[in-house]
């Protein structure tokens, strides 16, 4: 009943309304334990209450108000479903041990993803006596072992000069490496794929194909012989699957002042780091929620990329600036 809306309150009591596992992927960037000073985005007094909530007791209350959020949010959550919580070194140790081991269970911990928004921390062309902080933490928890996660949509296409390196050899049809098309003896034997081709009979653990495939193979010009006889399959560049992305983000900027997407608060995340989280943890049709929404990123990306979502937020600025937002694109 909430899909594709955007909901002020707070979110505690929002999400208990909602039914069981019906959310496919939860996105949260709650506000930081840290500086009291740093901690208000827009300074509405929705916001502000839910800060007093949060600093009255120090890290242990902030740790006990996040916790039941959390708790609601892994009982909506579909079993199939993720959550990516975004913080940083303030409370990231405790949040990942007091909070997400405790309700998601260790064993469905996936990564924590380092975010590095920054290559000129704050304060860094002063004096310091410690290390500048360029990074932010993302962990990311399924609620059990058979979650959605397209991989296809996290590989970087290999770029020119690695192409050279990793496709040493060419031939008319372009550059190529030697890949076997023959099993390995450690399978065991396959009478069925021990079949002559082209006047060259396998030992008897056989090809790697069946004869159709293997002249497939051939007639593209993808089969080739060694001087002494063996054949090897030519593997291509338009056929590599590209690397994973690892989780050391660090090809993603924060939003700067005069970017297109600014809608001009420090906390915004940009459009691109959502985008990644969406389409590898998300199918077209799937439900996203962000319960601690502020401007709109994730409810914005999450509709382009024609996925449904919720956006929750207890402050009426960010209600406002989120329905602009969704208006204009
Ligand atoms: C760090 S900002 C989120 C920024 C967002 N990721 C973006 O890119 O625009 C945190 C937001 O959480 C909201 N918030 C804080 N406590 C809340 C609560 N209890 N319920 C709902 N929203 C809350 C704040 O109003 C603020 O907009």
């Amino acid at each position: 009943m909430f899909v594709n809306k955007i909901l002020l309150g707070d979110n505690l009591e929002i999400l208990k309304t909602m039914e069981n596992e019906t959310v496919d992927l939860i996105y949260l960037d709650p506000p930081f334990f840290s500086n009291r000073n740093y901690e208000t985005v827009w300074g509405d007094e929705g916001e502000i209450r839910s800060f007093q909530d949060r600093w009255d007791g120090g890290i242990d209350q902030y740790i006990a108000w996040l916790k039941e959020r959390i708790e609601q949010m892994y009982r909506i959550l579909k079993s199939t479903g993720s959550i990516f919580l975004h913080c940083d070194w303030h409370a990231d140790a405790y949040i990942r041990v007091e909070i997400l081991d405790k309700i998601f269970g260790r064993h469905n911990f996936r990564n924590h993803i380092i975010w590095k928004r920054t290559n000129t921390p704050k304060g860094s062309q002063f004096e310091n006596k410690q290390f500048g902080i360029a990074t932010d933490s993302i962990f990311f928890y399924s609620k059990t072992n058979k979650y959605f996660f397209d991989d296809k949509t996290i590989r970087t296409k290999i770029s020119e000069n690695q192409i050279e390196k990793k496709y040493p050899k060419s031939d008319a049809k372009g550059r190529y490496y030697e890949y076997p098309i023959l099993r390995s003896p450690s399978k065991g034997k396959r009478p069925n794929l021990t079949y002559e081709y082209a006047g060259y009979t396998p030992p008897d653990y056989g090809w790697v194909v069946n004869k159709k495939k293997l002249e497939e193979i051939d007639n593209r010009g993808d089969l080739g012989w060694r001087n002494n006889g063996q054949p090897f399959r030519k593997f291509r560049p338009h056929e590599d699957p590209g690397v994973i992305v690892n989780n050391y983000w660090d090809d993603i900027l924060r939003i700067q002042s005069n970017s297109k997407e600014s809608i001009g608060y420090p906390t915004q995340k940009p459009e691109a780091l959502l985008e990644r989280i969406i389409k590898c943890a998300s199918n077209e049709g799937d439900l996203v929620l962000d319960p601690f929404m502020g401007g709109g990123t994730t409810v914005a990306v999450a509709d382009k990329l024609n996925r449904k979502w919720i956006g929750i937020d207890q402050s009426k600025q960010a209600v406002k600036v989120t329905k602009l937002r969704l208006a204009k694109h």
